[in-house]
């Protein structure tokens, strides 16, 4: 279904209100425009709507008021299976999304329905479960897998169907700093590929440090919608959404503080040691300076 354009943003959501039938009220006109290609962080307080807002994507949730677009085209028009053709959704409780007997059955029911042959089923099951590091689980049960691998199984059910969209919901919560690296790694590869990326996360370094777009909900609403750097670094919406300060950002301030001034560009640990060792070559008198305040700077990290 549905054709790609440039022009057209691949997700237009227009006054999108929905209220669950408990009367819960969850979306209060929201309006977004995403391009192809992006990469872009959905945050905001526990209950500000962001898993509500991305199941009208794929029609999970069909909006009470408004219209999501979906590469140009009225999702109100188009079947869950068509959507979640285009639009691949991870879920942030992944047991919710399987019921396989075993991790290679998964990954088979997923691909079912695609019209593909034989061959191609098997080379996709193979290719993924190796993706993923799974392949030594492959008749194990979905049950019997720790914390990361279902979170690994769940986005590898999803990622075998190919969608041109993704979108993961708190795939880092929970997760050690190496299953974070192998997932920046597959985003990494997925956006090589032209998809287009949308996160849901509540972790600020994570988003500050690979995710050039933010958008921050609060009760309903969209309270902020621009580059990552900027937005979280603005302290009336951080506290809003019950964040805190990029430690980057806090750091920097610090180092105001002892007269250094802010390095331009500069979001990851790596940048801002890399910036400071250049620094203090340069600045033999402010080295000694930082030296003295180190204690105070290293209460930053
Ligand atoms: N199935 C449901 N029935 C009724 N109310 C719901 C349902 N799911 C969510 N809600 C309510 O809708 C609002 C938005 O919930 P949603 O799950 O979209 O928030 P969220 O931003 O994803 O929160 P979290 O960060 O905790 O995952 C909340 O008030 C929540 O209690
Ligand atoms: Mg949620």
């Amino acid at each position: 279904m549905i054709q790609t354009s440039h022009h057209v943003p691949v997700i237009l959501v227009k006054n999108v209100e929905y209220t669950y039938p408990n009367k819960t009220i969850a979306l209060r006109g929201i309006n977004l425009k995403i391009a192809k290609g992006e990469f872009i962080a959905i945050m905001g307080k526990n209950g500000a709507g962001k898993s509500t807002l991305i199941r009208t994507f794929n029609g999970l949730i069909r909006p009470s008021k408004g219209n999501v677009f979906v590469k140009g085209e009225n999702a109100q028009k188009h079947t869950i299976a068509e959507l979640s053709s285009v639009i691949g959704l991870i879920f942030q409780n992944p047991l919710h999304q399987l019921f396989s007997n075993t991790i290679e059955e998964e990954i088979r029911f997923s691909l079912k329905n695609l019209n593909l042959d034989k061959n191609e089923i098997e080379r996709r099951i193979n290719g993924t479960l190796e993706i993923f590091n799974l392949e030594k689980y492959r008749n194990r049960s979905p049950l019997n897998l720790s914390g990361g691998e279902t979170k690994k199984l769940a986005a590898a059910s999803i990622m075998c169907r190919n969608p041109e969209i993704l979108v993961f919901d708190e795939p880092t919560l929970g997760q050690d700093a190496k299953e974070i690296e192998f997932f920046i790694n597959l985003i990494r590869n997925e956006l090589s590929k032209e998809k287009t990326i949308i996160v849901i996360t509540h972790n600020v370094e994570f988003a500050i440090e690979y995710i050039p777009r933010v958008i921050l909900m609060a009760d309903g609403n969209i309270i902020a919608d621009g580059p990552t750097n900027e937005v979280l670094t603005k302290e009336m919406l951080i506290n809003e959404s019950s964040l805190v300060l990029p430690q980057i950002y806090q750091f920097n301030m610090a180092l105001n503080l002892i007269g250094i001034p802010s390095p331009k560009n500069v979001y990851s640990k790596k940048q801002m040691f890399d910036f400071l060792k250049e620094y203090m070559k340069k600045n033999q008198a402010i080295s000694r300076r930082v030296f003295n305040n180190g204690i105070r700077l290293s209460k930053c990290f």
